[in-house]
């Protein structure tokens, strides 16, 4: 239940993206980031979205909470929440009622969205005044407990300004930012890149628990593999604003369908167990403003090319038991 509203948000709230477009506007003309993602973010699971930087994880993170900006521009589809519909529909003073109900965002960059010029827990105090939260105090005591259970001191992070914390501490504090106000959904965009290993592992560990205590919907952005295949129960493989690959992380990982999925794998030596079996992705990431606009956008990397990828886009067929793949080159039945 909400700290602060009095009609709460369902206790399940699972997300259905139906053919999401999203674009820039460039000095290089308008590029879609998103092209027609179609995708289901369960309840009470734990998802990844994985990808070469570029690929629109975070841009699909963003779309769906309806908050993406200048140069960039929803062109189409939905975003349907459980309990509160369309969130593309909404604007304005509802839009952001919605996102203190059900949305704790940790940013990629997390320390840049601090302000350097008062302690963390004014800040704290003034987040959940702008949501209407009365009891600040039961706020505070919050947060103190979620940083002491990310190994950190309590009371020194609520009297600290950000410079007086470590990159690493900072990006905890994004974390406690997202949790405290009780958010149904909590997205997590490279959560760990400023963290040592063994406070990478404090970090998830506690977003584990909180995801389970609460029965959160949660999204884990990252580029560690590593991180997939010990948080997400699914997970999401995106390449140039397309969904390729998704279904349930084990079975992704195990046995990846798409080209680009098994190229990603064996691009890490955590996931192959064995350095002599890396091997690099052969390409470039893509560029929006060269990838073709017919045929599969990743036929030019792909080591299964066929004639047929370069005159039709490939559409979504059935993979992993209840996920699906997007590939000419995989066989429609598994
Ligand atoms: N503000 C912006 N203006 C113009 N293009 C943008 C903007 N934000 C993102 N893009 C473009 O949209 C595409 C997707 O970007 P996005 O940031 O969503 O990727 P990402 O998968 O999160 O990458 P990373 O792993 O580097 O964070 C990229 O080609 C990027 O250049
Ligand atoms: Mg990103």
């Amino acid at each position: 239940m909400s700290l602060h509203d009095p009609v709460p948000a369902p206790e399940d709230a699972g997300i259905q993206i139906r053919n999401l477009t999203v674009s820039y506007d460039t000095d290089r003309g308008r590029f879609h980031a998103l092209n027609d993602v179609t995708l289901d973010i369960r309840p009470r699971h734990i998802t990844g979205f994985i990808g070469e930087s570029g690929s629109g994880k975070t841009t699909l993170a963003m779309a769906m909470m309806n908050a993406i900006h200048n140069p960039g521009r929803i062109d189409g589809g939905s975003v349907l929440l459980e309990g509160a519909g369309d969130v593309l529909r909404l604007k304005g003073e509802e839009l952001r009622r919605l996102h203190g109900r059900y949305f704790g965002f940790v940013f990629q960059a997390s320390s840049n969205s601090l302000n350097p010029l008062k302690r963390i827990g004014a800040q704290l105090m003034d987040l959940g005044r702008s949501h209407g939260v009365t009891d600040l105090r039961a706020l505070l005591r919050e947060a103190k407990t979620l940083a002491e259970r990310m190994g950190m001191d309590g009371d020194r992070v609520l009297t600290s300004y950000q410079h007086e914390l470590s990159g690493g501490m900072r990006q905890r504090v994004g974390i406690i930012f997202a949790l405290v106000l009780k958010a149904r959904v909590i997205i997590l965009d490279e959560p760990t890149t400023a963290l040592d290993m063994l406070s990478q592992q404090a970090v998830l560990e506690i977003v584990r628990t909180i995801h389970q205590e609460r029965g959160l919907t949660t999204v884990i952005i990252t580029h560690d593999m590593g991180v997939v295949a010990e948080m997400a129960d699914r997970v999401v493989v995106l390449y140039a604003g397309r969904v390729v690959e998704e279904g349930p992380t084990q079975s992704v990982l195990r046995h990846p369908r798409h080209p680009y999925t098994r190229g990603l794998i064996h691009a890490i030596p955590r996931i192959t167990g064995n350095l002599h079996d890396v091997e690099p992705l052969q390409g470039t990431p893509p560029d929006l403003a060269t990838i073709p606009t017919i045929g599969c956008v990743f036929r030019e990397r792909c080591p299964i090319r066929a004639p047929i990828c370069d005159t039709v886009a490939p559409t979504p067929t059935s993979a992993h038991g209840d996920g699906i793949v997007t590939c000419h080159g995989v066989d429609q039945h598994d």
